[in-house]
Parts: C-alpha cells; sequence; structure tokens
C-alpha cells in the first residue's frame, strides 16, 4: 500500500513537471525507472538488449504506470534508444 501510494506521487509528479517533458526522452522512464518505483535503467537494460526487445517488454507490462508509455510509441522506440545507448 505504502509503495503504491509513494507510486501514485510520483506519477503525479511527473505529470506536475513541465520540465521533464522537454527533458531527453529516457529522462521520463527514470523517473519510475530508479530501482524503488520500478527496475531501475541499469537493470531494463541487462535484462533487454536490443530496442525491439525493451519496446516489446515495456509493451507487455501489464502495470498501470505504463499505460501512457505503452500508448506513445514512437516516444518508447526513443527512449528505448537512449537507454540502450
Ligand atoms: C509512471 C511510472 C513509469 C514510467 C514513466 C515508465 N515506467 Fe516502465 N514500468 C513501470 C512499472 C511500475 C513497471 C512494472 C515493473 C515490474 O513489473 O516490476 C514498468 C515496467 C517496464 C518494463 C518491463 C520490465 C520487465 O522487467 O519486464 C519496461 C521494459 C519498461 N517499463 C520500460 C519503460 C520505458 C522505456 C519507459 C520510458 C519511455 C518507462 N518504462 C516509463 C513504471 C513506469
Amino acid at each position: 500500500m505504502k509503495k503504491r501510494l509513494s507510486a501514485m506521487t510520483t506519477v503525479a509528479l511527473l505529470i506536475l513537471t513541465p520540465s521533464l517533458s522537454t527533458a531527453g526522452e529516457s529522462d521520463t522512464c527514470k523517473g519510475c525507472h530508479n530501482g524503488s518505483v520500478a527496475p531501475s535503467v541499469d537493470t531494463l537494460k541487462g535484462k533487454f538488449k536490443t530496442v525491439d526487445e525493451l519496446v516489446a517488454g515495456a509493451k507487455n507490462s501489464q502495470n498501470p504506470m505504463m499505460k501512457p508509455i505503452q500508448a506513445d510509441e514512437a516516444k518508447l522506440k526513443a527512449a528505448a534508444a537512449e537507454i540502450l545507448k
């Protein structure tokens, strides 16, 4: 419950912080993929070796927090490319 609450706070912060939308694509992911809300980007890097795999993995997530991300494939791909760089 506590974890879910802090996750919700993160979502609210992401939505309310305009500067994030102008940052690098993968910075959006790092807001959650920091090792506490969701697996860190380094963990994602270890698990997915190609952009296609990472995009597929992101789309396969059943977590509601990934919903808005899954809807924007272009952004997802750009972010995946940055993460695996
Ligand atoms: C609002 C928070 C949030 C944002 C922003 C976010 N994610 Fe996630 N993501 C999650 C959560 C929560 C999960 C589920 C983690 C779990 O199942 O342990 C997840 C799961 C994933 C997975 C599947 C991980 C696995 O081990 O199967 C991938 C891949 C992923 N995200 C990629 C991304 C990418 C790329 C971005 C940026 C474009 C992103 N995410 C942005 C919260 C977020």
